[in-house]
């Protein structure tokens, strides 16, 4: 091996080293909340961005990344950047995260991409069951559940969306919704370390507008007692809010009970607003 390769491999196990180092149990959150809930704060880039954009974000997200304390931060890009970003990431404790995965490792499921393939570009997390999948592309509770067993084996940790709609909220019908989307597509086995929900309430994704406080704490302490019926260790898996949180309105969401960060898609684009969103988790 050239010197100059091995040095550049020295210092990459380094890095990884740090970061083994940097998340010992003791770290907490600006809520006292301990490694398995500290606050994560996750960027859904959607369908957006070409190589040099999506590089560019991420050189940004990771030069103001440094500064924060407290936060986990997490970027997820489309597929095709997903090594791009990891590259571009690699020096700082920012994780790069999937959209989607197809449930099985591979096989003849043409245009379909793997969870063991999101790991091998770079991923650490895979978004499964995202609003915008089980409307466009008719993705079930089951096929969510398969999607996030997939995560799991390919050693990821899975982000299970869940959310009603307007008719449903409007129904009187938003917890009991939440509980059978948590009955069908949290995957047997789950623990802390490869599970976070994200509540996204789907009249509010991309619209700008957002429930009351009151209502995003009644839906996340309801997800916590399912989990709790699910699951052994649901009171340290982390519970994300989505749906229109932007730097205004993150810190009042962010403060709220069993909020432990959030799932941002049109303001994790500019970096300055993902990274104050991050800030106000932090303070
Ligand atoms: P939004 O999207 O922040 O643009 O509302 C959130 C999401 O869909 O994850």
């Amino acid at each position: 091996m050239q010197p100059r390769v091995r040095v550049k491999r020295l210092a990459a196990v380094g890095v990884r080293l740090i970061r083994v180092i940097d998340q010992r149990p003791s770290k907490t959150d600006r809520k006292g909340n301990a490694m398995a809930r500290r606050m994560l704060i996750a960027g859904n880039w959607k369908m957006n961005g070409l190589a040099a954009d999506g590089v560019a974000l991420a050189r940004d997200v990771a030069g103001g990344a440094a500064g924060l304390d407290g936060v986990d931060l997490l970027v997820c890009p489309p597929a095709t950047l997903i090594a791009h970003v990891a590259a571009a990431l690699e020096e700082v404790d920012v994780a790069v995260g999937g959209q989607d995965c197809h449930a099985e490792a591979n096989g003849a499921h043409t245009g379909d991409i793997s969870a063991e393939m999101l790991a091998d570009a770079g991923a650490r997390y895979v978004i499964v069951g995202h609003s915008e999948r089980r409307a466009d592309h008719g993705e079930t509770d089951a096929m969510v559940r398969a999607k996030a067993q997939a995560t799991h084996r390919a050693g990821l940790t899975a982000i299970v969306c869940i959310g009603e709609t307007l008719a449903e909220r409007e129904a009187g019908r938003t917890l009991a919704v939440l509980e059978s989307q948590l009955r069908g597509s949290v995957p047997q086995g789950a623990s802390a370390g490869t599970l976070v929900i994200a509540y996204e309430p789907v009249w509010a994704i991309g619209t700008g507008k957002t429930p009351t406080v009151p209502e995003v704490e009644a839906a996340h302490a309801h997800i916590r007692t399912v989990l709790g019926g699910l699951m052994t260790g649901a009171d340290n898996v982390r519970i994300l809010y989505g749906g229109s949180m932007k730097p205004a309105n993150a810190a009042e969401l962010l403060a709220i009970a069993d909020v432990d960060g959030g799932l941002i898609g049109g303001a994790s684009l500019k970096a300055a607003d993902f990274l104050a969103i991050a800030k106000s988790a932090t303070s």
